[in-house]
């Protein structure tokens, strides 16, 4: 654009590797999601983003509608929060760290090992957000692909370690989108590898199983949740982390003071305080996905993948699962369709309530797909 004598070509001064990164494509709200399919807003199944059906604890819905100082920035440290994690968490409150949402502390995780050109690990087909990042700093991203039943080549990461000398490797436990977890062996045998390893444990209240406690052991791992899943506050963004003390000495100079606003932070802290009923609530979602694994093994096209998540991927079988997405889209019931060359004609489900999962159930059945 020309203004007077001033000529402006935004591209030429953002920087290239932004300019060349192909736009991430968020999933949307429940108010298009209801202008899409005609049907009101209360009549979405929106099992696309492996929320949680029950919503948030009485207790943090209470705590943020009575929350007393707005007007207040919140506490930098989240000292209240941290304590409390650290009691549910059983490590000392000094190794933990909140984030606004497990995004913000991969993105703070990369800006703080990874320069433009270092080398930075993936095993796809995994959550998304860690290419971004990555892509973001302009690293050079190297991916170890899982295997056909999506565990990882451990011995293929070894060797693209010793190759590539990556700085930084994520793994995801359980997996986003299959939903398997890696064996305490396998990870042992990364965590002595010469790499920081991150494992993204956003899902660990379904799984029943956690690595957050060898914080304290390895200097080298890095451990991140979230109260997206378990205790669902997708919406306010409250994630944190495990951190070796060395990293965390770092991470607290990146960390921008205000990421995890006031009543996110007291929202999360009544959580804790209600975990017993949040966790009735997990164990409703893990007894509604092994229900809908038995009844899905019923139908002969699609072919589904044990999981430990709330969430259940799909293999569509003999028709385009974009037609599969689509129909249910027509019903108001919303999954996530996946096209790309590792995951082609799959579908992730996210576990909903146990009427709604009736509803998906028949919408699968239907034989107008
Ligand atoms: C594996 C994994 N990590 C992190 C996140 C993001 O969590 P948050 O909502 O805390 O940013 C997700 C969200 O779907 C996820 O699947």
């Amino acid at each position: 654009m020309t203004t007077g004598a001033t000529t402006f070509s935004a591209e030429s001064f953002i920087r290239p590797a932004i300019t060349r990164m192909q736009a991430y494509t968020p999933i949307a709200p429940f108010n298009v999601l209801s202008e899409q399919c005609g049907l009101p807003p209360e009549q979405i199944i929106k099992l696309d983003a492996n929320e949680n059906p029950y919503g948030p604890s009485p207790q943090a819905a209470m705590a943020l509608a009575q929350y007393p100082c707005p007007h207040i920035y919140p506490d930098p440290e989240a000292r209240d929060l941290r304590r409390a994690l650290s009691q549910y968490t059983g490590l000392p409150a000094d190794y933990l760290q909140v984030g606004n949402g497990a995004d913000e502390l991969i993105s703070l995780i990369v800006s703080l090992f990874i320069e433009p050109g270092d080398v930075m690990l993936n095993c796809p087909p995994t959550f998304g957000m860690y290419a971004v990042e990555a892509d973001i700093r302009a690293a050079n991203l190297v991916n170890v692909p899982r295997r056909p039943d999506f565990s990882l080549d451990v011995a293929a990461i070894i060797a693209a370690v010793k190759r590539h000398r990556p700085k930084l490797l994520f793994i995801t436990a359980p997996n986003n989108p299959d939903g398997s977890t890696p064996a305490p062996a396998a990870l042992e045998r990364l965590l002595a590898l010469p790499v920081a390893l991150v494992v993204d444990e956003a899902y660990a209240e379904f799984c029943g199983h956690s690595f957050i406690d060898w914080v304290v052991r390895y200097p080298n791992l890095m451990v991140l949740r979230t109260f997206s899943k378990w205790a669902g506050l997708a919406g306010l963004r409250v994630g944190y982390g495990a951190f070796p003390p060395d990293v965390m000495a770092q991470l607290w100079k990146l960390k921008p003071p205000y990421n995890v606003n006031a009543p996110a932070q007291a929202a999360a802290l009544a959580s804790l305080r209600d975990a017993d009923y949040l966790l009735q609530n997990v164990a409703k979602i893990r007894a509604a996905r092994d229900r809908f694994l038995r009844d899905v093994a019923h139908i002969p096209w699609l072919k589904s993948f044990p999981s430990q998540t709330n969430f259940v991927l799909c293999r569509v079988l003999d028709r385009p699962a974009r037609r599969v997405k689509d129909h249910l889209a027509a019903q108001g019931i919303f999954v996530r369709h996946y096209a790309a060359a590792n995951l082609h004609n799959y579908l992730r489900i996210s576990i909903g309530t146990p009427p709604q999962m009736k509803q998906v159930l028949q919408g699968l059945q239907s034989h107008e797909i």
